[in-house]
């Protein structure tokens, strides 16, 4: 079955583009964390949606899984091939259409990367309205199949709301277009939405309309200290409160900022049991920021060389966290008012695991988005995930705020999704991905 999938899929894109080899498969079997890891039947490299479309027909045509990748950055083991699945990486797709000013839209490929998309855009004063610290290897389409979050969410919102429109193969081929990106189209059901966060389940977006935003160049940033998580949370609140539109809200505690400040070998510029990352881009803003109540030590910067250098501190958690060993990842949400105990818990749960674990929370303040990120336990032991992911849903949150759930948290969907709406999600996983070739081992339990 296996060489004839091969072949069929050699066909279809063309020897050079299928993947076979250990060594040439090895960078696709691997997720971004080293936790989730497995053996790819092949890795297949389609250049185009037609052969995209083949190589689905192919592969539904020999019952063969599939699991869609771009940039192969998600946090959630939703990108590697854990049981034997066919790899269709989407990198090829990486297109960049004209820039319509007049709708301030571009419509991109699938696996045109964020970074590639910024530079694209800006020279026409516009922006992509997520952006996360992975751009350079993070693609549009996995950034859409994820609706990841991001470091903007407090002003944009999620990658959802900057979907005006998209393209993507069904499992058995059949292409599903809706490009027009009009900002009116009432015309029955959000297809397009359905797909965001789909993570691979339900098609492979192969082309995305995106809806931009302005480019705000000139910006303030500051690292602002708070002797606890509350003051930190409710001063982010009391800007908002004032109308200060915050580009940004990043949460950073002590011991996670020592890990940073170790892995790049320079000191925090501010230290202090909570600090925040704020910034902003109205000048009338900086007096609110300068004058908020319990701030205990700042530092600020408005040229970007300085700003860069603020947010490094921010950005560079996720590598800092990898450089300590294999970490456990969860991402999750918290209503805003039970952040502050929230972390106090997570952290006395940790502390009392055995083995010793290291622990480095940090998160999307305005969101209640906190990175729990745990250190020490073994790559299967999900004992430890249990019992956070327990304890998010007993407090009100949700066990995935931004990264999904992919095949790490397929077992703790229930706690987030009641039997009527995963019912309702398989109904539609079914219609639409009949034959169940596309991304079979995750999101549903
Ligand atoms: P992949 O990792 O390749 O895939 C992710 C999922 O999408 C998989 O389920 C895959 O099957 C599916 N998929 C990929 N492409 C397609 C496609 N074309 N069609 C259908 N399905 C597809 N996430 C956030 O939300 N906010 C952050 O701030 C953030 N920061 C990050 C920082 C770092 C350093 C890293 C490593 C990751 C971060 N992430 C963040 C997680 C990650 O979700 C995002 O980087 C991004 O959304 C994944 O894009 P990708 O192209 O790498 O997708
Ligand atoms: C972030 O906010 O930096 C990301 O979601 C990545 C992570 O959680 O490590
Ligand atoms: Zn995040």
């Amino acid at each position: 079955v296996i060489s004839g999938l091969v072949d069929d899929l050699r066909s279809a894109v063309g020897a050079d583009q299928v993947l076979v080899d250990a060594d040439l498969r090895a960078g696709y079997e691997v997720d971004w964390t080293g936790r989730f890891r497995g053996r790819a039947a092949a890795v297949v490299r389609p250049g185009t949606t037609a052969e995209v479309a083949a190589v689905l027909r192919a592969c539904a045509g020999h019952g063969a899984a599939v699991v869609p990748q771009g940039g192969n950055t998600g946090l959630v083991g939703g990108s590697v091939p854990l049981a034997g699945e066919v790899v269709l990486s989407l990198r090829r797709l990486g297109g960049l259409g004209e820039v319509d000013p007049l709708a301030g839209a571009v419509t991109v490929g699938a696996g045109a990367t964020l970074a590639a998309v910024q530079a694209h855009v800006a020279p026409g004063g516009l922006a992509v309205g997520v952006d996360l610290s992975a751009r350079d290897s993070a693609t549009i389409g996995g950034m859409v199949a994820t609706n990841a979050g991001g470091l903007a969410f407090v002003r944009h919102g999620p990658m959802r709301a900057q979907v005006a429109g998209l393209e993507a193969v069904l499992g058995d081929g059949r292409v599903l277009s809706h490009l027009g990106g009009l900002a009116k189209d009432n015309t029955g059901y959000d297809l397009v939405g359905l797909l965001c966060g789909s993570e691979g389940t339900l098609g492979v977006i192969t082309a995305v309309r995106l809806r931009l935003v302005p480019l705000v160049g000139e910006r303030t940033a500051a690292l602002v200290g708070f002797a606890d998580v509350g003051a930190a949370m409710g001063a982010v609140a009391g800007l908002r409160r004032a109308g200060v539109a915050l580009e940004a809200a990043e949460l950073m505690l002590e011991d996670g900022l020592a890990v940073v400040a170790e892995h790049l070998g320079v000191p925090s510029p501010v230290t202090a049991p909570a600090v925040l990352l704020l910034e902003w881009a109205d000048p009338r803003s900086t007096e609110a920021v300068a004058s908020l109540d319990g701030a205990t030590a700042v530092a600020v910067a408005d040229e970007p060389a300085p700003r860069a250098r603020l947010w490094r501190h921010r950005e560079a958690h996720t590598e800092a966290v990898n450089a300590l060993g294999v970490p456990h990842k969860l991402d999750v949400t918290l209503p805003l008012t039970a952040v502050p105990r929230f972390v106090d818990e997570v952290r006395a749960l940790v502390a009392e695991a055995s083995p010793p674990s290291t622990c480095v929370l940090f998160g999307h303040a305005a969101d209640g988005n906190l990175h729990v990120n745990v250190v020490g336990p073994p790559p299967e032991d999900d004992t430890m995930d249990d019992a956070v992911l327990r304890l998010v849903a007993e407090r009100g949150g949700s066990i995935s705020s931004e990264h999904g759930i992919g095949s790490a948290k397929r077992r703790w969907l229930h706690l987030s999704r009641s039997p009527t709406e995963v019912a309702a999600m398989r109904a539609i996983k079914e219609a639409l991905d009949p034959v169940g070739v596309l991304n079979p081992n995750v999101l549903l339990p």
